[in-house]
């Protein structure tokens, strides 16, 4: 008999992990203590938490499903054991979610956000410049939402080079959308190969001497915008710290200096007093709620970064809520947040709706 082929290794690699495991492990040492991975992906994270931490119960979420499936099927052991559930969500319905498995706390939360290698390089998603694909770019393409063709055929020219400079931190990203929208007058935009090879164009020769693929900047800055991804962030961070119990742990892991902005001022503003600099006494209800873990952002070491080259922009952030959540008015965010409607349109795929019609 044919020996059995060996199982194809897993197609991300779960970056900082062993940081991430230490900084999240001691709020999941408690029997059916809660572990939520607000972005499943491959499920190399949640995995390594099962393994660290055998008596927590694991909830993973991703709009992806592919990425369900993947995960599925990899810690299915776990599901039978009744230690792992996936959910097919938006991570900032996290508060929904777990109010429907009916869960009042959630001792330990992980984002690790962007995109995960399998999405990367599945040639038809069309987040790549490397596969000639639909410009898609879509993490949840059964949501019907706008594609990055619409993005590219409806959108102004100040608006898509509001995205490349901001989402892209493109230098030319004015030159790149004037182009754009010249040519979308003479045919729409369909693939990504033609697109790569429009931005390659567009930039100045010597400009393209340096810093990889020119069109790499484009196609991020094209994904945040369609998955309107910094929306979701600024509203999951302080719903998830809104589900912490005193001593529960959040970590998350950005990959662009605008998601990095974002968390870095939700755990920033929780770890804050509330009160006055002059005041001599702070009252209990304005005394900082979470206490960070990290000094700044934390970044992957040397060795990690020669084997996972992908990790090389990931910034680490982690806190650990030492009081419970202030009252929801003095800050923005604590159990009201739960609020958060299941079928929230982000302003960014607002936008793109609006430039659709
Ligand atoms: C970097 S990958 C996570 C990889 C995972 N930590 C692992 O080790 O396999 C990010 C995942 O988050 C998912 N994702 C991105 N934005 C999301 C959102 N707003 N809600 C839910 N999932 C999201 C993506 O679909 C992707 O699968």
């Amino acid at each position: 008999m044919a020996p059995a082929a060996p199982a194809a290794p897993p197609r991300h690699t779960p970056v900082m992990a062993e940081r991430v495991v230490a900084l999240l492990a001691p709020a999941l040492a408690r029997p059916g203590a809660v572990f939520v991975d607000a972005t499943l992906g491959a499920g190399g994270h949640s995995a390594l938490i099962a393994q660290a931490c055998p008596d927590a119960r694991l909830i993973g979420i991703d709009r992806d499903d592919e990425a369900i499936a993947i995960a599925t099927d990899r810690l299915a052991a776990l599901a039978s054991a009744k230690r792992f559930q996936a959910v097919h969500a938006n991570y900032d319905e996290i508060a929904d979610v777990a109010q429907d498995l009916g869960l009042d706390r959630v001792d330990a939360a992980l984002f690790d956000l962007g995109v995960s290698s399998m999405q990367l390089d599945e040639p038809d998603r069309g987040f790549a410049y490397a596969h000639d694909a639909a410009l898609d770019m879509r993490m949840d393409p059964a949501s019907g939402s706008p594609t990055a063709a619409d993005v590219l055929n409806t959108y102004p020219e100040r608006d898509l080079a509001r995205v490349l400079r901001d989402y892209g931190e493109e230098r030319f990203a004015q030159r790149i959308a004037h182009r754009l929208v010249e040519r979308r007058a003479a045919r729409p935009w369909a693939t990504t190969r033609e697109l790569a090879e429009a931005v390659r164009d567009a930039i100045p020769a010597a400009a393209r001497r340096t810093g990889g693929n020119p069109a790499k900047r484009t196609f991020q800055a094209l994904r945040i915008e369609v998955n309107g991804e910094l929306d979701h962030v600024a509203a999951a961070i302080p719903a998830a710290i809104g589900l912490l119990p005193v001593g529960g742990r959040i970590a998350v892991l950005a990959y662009h200096s605008l998601e990095d902005r974002i968390v870095k001022r939700a755990l920033a503003a929780g770890a804050a007093t509330l009160a006055p600099p002059d005041l001599p006494v702070i009252p209990e209800d304005q005394q900082p709620e979470l206490k960070l873990l990290t000094r700044g952002a934390e970044k992957p070491g040397a060795a990690e970064l020669e084997t996972n080259p992908r990790s090389a922009s990931a910034r680490l952030r982690a806190a650990e809520r030492i009081r419970p959540a202030r009252p929801l008015a003095a800050h923005g965010h604590g159990p009201g947040s739960r609020r958060t409607p299941r079928t929230r349109a982000t302003a960014q795929t607002a936008r793109a709706k609006e430039a659709k019609k």
